[in-house]
């Protein structure tokens, strides 16, 4: 049957409303308002991560930058500790080009429609159509990875979700679930049910089935397909990096070195590092010290999108304090300070486990 002449289309929308007016989450610190900045930094935050670890950072953020201007007018230096340990850090660096954006493009507020606001830095089409729908009712369809998986069972769409084919297949079926329901649906439930259906009800492992309101009509439901759609990705192995790092401590003090922008960490504040054992020998011995007194600790893997880095620490601890100065970009950092500097989550790690655990938010 052609997916638009699929009678499930008209209550689709509907059953998801209903469903999330008595099931889903209304507590969430970015719903209950309609400002479009607001629903905008949320949305960013929650591209990768997980609402428990956006939460803290999502109010932190807001109240040292409260509207587009307080942004557009910060340094990006200013935003990325407010980031710090979210990852992906391109998000930060569009949010801060964004913001500029709309101060010199769109008279410093938000465009008033999923189409204009998704010529945006950082801005894709389910971003863009989540931003209208929540903050202006547009009646747009969201796609992300946990709505992709609520179509691909209910309307049973095979094919892999990030080839063309098939993303431009749940597209329009999500168009035509729009265009097709009647009455026309509250877009701000919909859109909010989807998302919340997706990530609690309709999970990639363990669907919780008999508590989802399309199970009746569900095609993976009817064909125990649950497990099979959507269709897995073709596994990619990433390549696998290492490097050193040197946790050089003086006076009550941590060398930092700031990372180069743009760079995977850009603008944030990460440890010395190296490829090999000889270069930080040689580190550590222009720093007046003995190779032989650092300590290797356990390492420890982070998962880039690209790639998985190894990374093997090195603790040195100066038995007299240090004189020499640093070089450009590195810093000495009392540990005391480390909480408000923009450590990548890895290195929080790693001092963490040294320090007081306390400088970790
Ligand atoms: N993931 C993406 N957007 C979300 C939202 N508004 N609420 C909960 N999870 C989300």
């Amino acid at each position: 049957m052609l997916l638009n002449k699929d009678p499930r289309l008209h209550t689709f929308a509907n059953t998801i409303v209903d469903w999330q007016r008595r099931h889903g989450r209304h507590h969430l610190p970015w719903q209950g308002t309609r400002d479009p900045y607001r629903i905008w930094l949320s949305e960013i935050m929650l591209q990768q991560t997980q609402v428990a670890t956006v939460i803290g950072y999502y109010e932190r953020f807001l109240s040292r930058f409260p509207d587009i201007q307080t942004l557009a007018s910060a340094s990006q230096e200013e935003v990325m500790p407010y980031w710090a340990g979210l990852g992906y850090y391109a998000r930060a660096r569009n949010l801060h080009r964004c913001a500029q954006a709309l101060c010199t493009d769109w008279g410093g507020a938000f465009p008033k429609t999923s189409a204009e606001i998704a010529t945006l830095p950082g801005i894709g089409r389910s971003t863009a159509a989540a931003i209208a729908a929540f903050a202006y009712g547009e009646r747009c369809p969201i796609m992300d990875g946990n709505v992709k998986r609520v179509f691909t069972r209910y309307f049973g769409i095979e094919g892999i979700t990030s080839e063309r084919a098939t993303e431009q297949l749940l597209w329009r079926s999500a168009e035509a679930a729009l265009d097709q329901a009647v009455p026309a649906p509250d877009m701000a439930a919909y859109t909010q049910g989807l998302m919340d259906l997706g990530s609690q009800c309709c999970t990639r492992s363990r669907p919780d089935c008999p508590q989802c309101p399309l199970q009746s009509n569900c095609y993976a439901f009817a064909h125990s397909r649950q497990r099979e759609l959507p269709a897995p990705k073709k596994k990619k192995t990433s390549p696998e990096r290492q490097c050193k790092m040197l946790i050089l401590a003086s006076s009550g003090a941590i060398l930092l070195e700031q990372r180069p922008s743009p760079g995977i960490w850009g603008g944030l504040w990460s440890l010395p590092q190296y490829e090999d054992e000889q270069a930080l020998a040689t580190a550590c011995a222009n720093w007046g010290q003995s190779p032989g007194t650092a300590q290797k600790m356990a390492g420890l893997v982070h998962v880039f999108s690209h790639f998985r880095l190894h990374i093997e620490p090195w603790y040195l601890r100066a038995e007299t304090p240090i004189a020499a100065e640093p070089a450009p970009r590195q810093a000495w950092i009392p540990v005391g300070d480390l909480s408000a500097t923009a450590l990548p989550a890895p290195v929080k790690k790693i001092l963490g486990g040294l320090f007081d655990e306390s400088f970790l938010f």
